[in-house]
């Protein structure tokens, strides 16, 4: 029963961000480590899972290690410049052929379709194509890196097209110029141009650290959970000015992520590559696995719209439930909805409240002040009540109530004092229901 009550529970919080998702573009990027060490098989299911949600999926594969062994094998050593590889025609050829074999690697554990597992009648059609222009880097520091490339373009409407077609874009770390040559790019380039090109939702690049994390021995796996782009710039700043402090895949990742976040890409995220479902914990859950970048503050307080009936009923219906609020059906809501701000987090209601004015008494309401279980103690609920008690105030308001059968305390220490409901507004007095017996409160504004 217990296990029924909570998976219940569970799959209803992920609805928000069902919703949230469907018809997103998010440009996922990954190594070729994470083909070479077997685990892609996971990460195919969630992949699945996503775009079987209706999210539109680009990935963007990388092959270095496959490249390392190729070079190996042909006894080929590269030189590097400003920890660019340079391309020669022989490295080159390397490079075609280990991007050649991981792309059809990737292609064929897409098109899995086993009964009995998560990949059953999942039929992803993949499209990979020539969607990335490339220009030559040139001559760095005296050294012509030859094959050795930038993203010049990407073909946004080309993908975009196949997206519409429900296939999932794969784009691999080559491309092409106009006079007919192949470049050698990363993958983070081609991951950070596509994600600005096409305009997407999300980035999301795999990594061997679990977050923007930097060498110290004495925290391991501390690390920043969001951050902004200055806040991120700041840091890399911090970690390039010490280098031993800073893991590869950060010194590769972070800039590129920052670059998609001025593009205008909504968040990227860093996230582990070696924990399974790292892609599905991070999506779907309050706190995520890894750390996320946004252009700014993922806090909003703002009014409430007709569109947030939805996150506001997921909100406060828990609490009703328990008889700590007053039960408000969705009409109800629909009709007050102008009475209530919301505090967003990453564009996700977390805390809801609303202000009654009673302008003839000079006295306002604060009603249906709540905050996600998992927000609580952060100061939302305070933030809430100083912009009510603000409003309440330039509306003409004299006095603040509030009724409340479960936070009588959190009322006092906020200089509210028990009073009698003969006090209440009229209007209010009327309403008043003797059987929830709630305590009435007032603070002078
Ligand atoms: C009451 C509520 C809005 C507080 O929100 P919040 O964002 O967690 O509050 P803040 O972070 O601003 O304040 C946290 C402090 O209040 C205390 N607190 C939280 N709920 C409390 C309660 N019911 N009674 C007394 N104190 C409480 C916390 O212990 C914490 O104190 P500390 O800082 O000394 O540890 C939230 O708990 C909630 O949504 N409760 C259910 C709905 C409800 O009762 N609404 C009021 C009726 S309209």
């Amino acid at each position: 029963m217990k296990l029924n009550t909570d998976f219940v529970a569970w799959f209803r919080s992920v609805a928000p961000y069902v919703n949230a998702f469907r018809g997103k573009t998010f440009v996922v990027a990954f190594g070729g480590e994470v083909v070479a060490d077997g685990k892609f098989v996971e990460l195919v299911h969630d992949l699945n899972l996503l775009a079987s949600l209706g999210v539109r999926l680009v990935l963007v594969h990388g092959a270095r290690p496959q490249i390392e062994v190729r070079l190996q094998e042909h006894k080929l050593q590269t030189a590097y410049v400003k920890g660019m590889r340079v391309t020669d025609a022989a490295t080159l050829q390397c490079v075609k052929e280990s991007v050649g074999r991981v792309r059809v690697e990737i292609e064929a554990l897409l098109s899995m379709g086993l009964p009995n597992s998560p990949m059953a009648n999942a039929a992803i059609r993949v499209a990979s194509g020539n969607f990335v222009t490339a220009r030559p880097v040139g001559v760095v520091e005296g050294v012509d890196l030859m094959h050795t490339g930038e993203v010049r373009k990407v073909d946004a409407a080309a993908i975009r097209s196949r997206l519409e077609q429900g296939e999932v874009a794969l784009l691999s770390p080559l491309g092409y110029s106009p006079t007919g040559e192949i470049f050698n790019l990363t993958l983070e380039n081609v991951a950070a141009a596509a994600a600005i090109a096409l305009n997407a939702e999300k980035l999301i690049f795999l990594m061997d650290t679990a977050g923007i994390e930097e060498k110290s021995p004495g925290k391991p796996g501390k690390f920043p959970r969001e951050l902004t782009v200055a806040e991120s710039k700041a840091l890399l700043a911090r970690l390039t000015d010490r280098p031993a402090k800073l893991f590869d895949d950060v010194r590769l990742y972070l800039p590129c992520a920052l670059q998609a976040c001025e593009g205008g890409v909504a968040r990227v995220h860093l996230i582990s590559r070696h924990v399974d479902g790292a892609v599905l914990q991070e999506l779907f859950t309050h706190d995520g696995i890894g750390s996320m970048i946004s252009q700014g503050p993922l806090q909003a307080l703002r009014n409430a719209g007709v569109e947030d009936v939805g996150g506001i009923l997921q909100l406060i219906e828990p609490l009703e439930a328990k008889g700590v609020l007053v039960r408000r059906n969705r009409e109800l809501l629909e009709m007050e909805i102008s009475r209530f701000v919301v505090l967003e987090h990453d564009r996700m209601i977390v805390a809801c409240a609303a202000l009654y004015p009673f302008p003839d008494e000079k006295a306002s309401e604060l009603a249906c002040l709540a905050v996600h279980p998992d927000y609580r103690n952060a100061g939302y609920g305070d933030t809430l009540l100083k912009h009510i008690e603000a409003k309440a105030k330039t509306q003409g308001s004299k006095k603040l109530f509030v009724l409340t059968t479960g936070a009588a305390h959190w009322f006092v220490e906020r200089g509210f004092e028990e009073t009698g409901v003969e006090k209440l507004p009229k209007a209010k007095q009327g309403l008043y229901n003797y059987r929830r017996r709630s305590k009435v409160f007032v603070k002078k504004l």
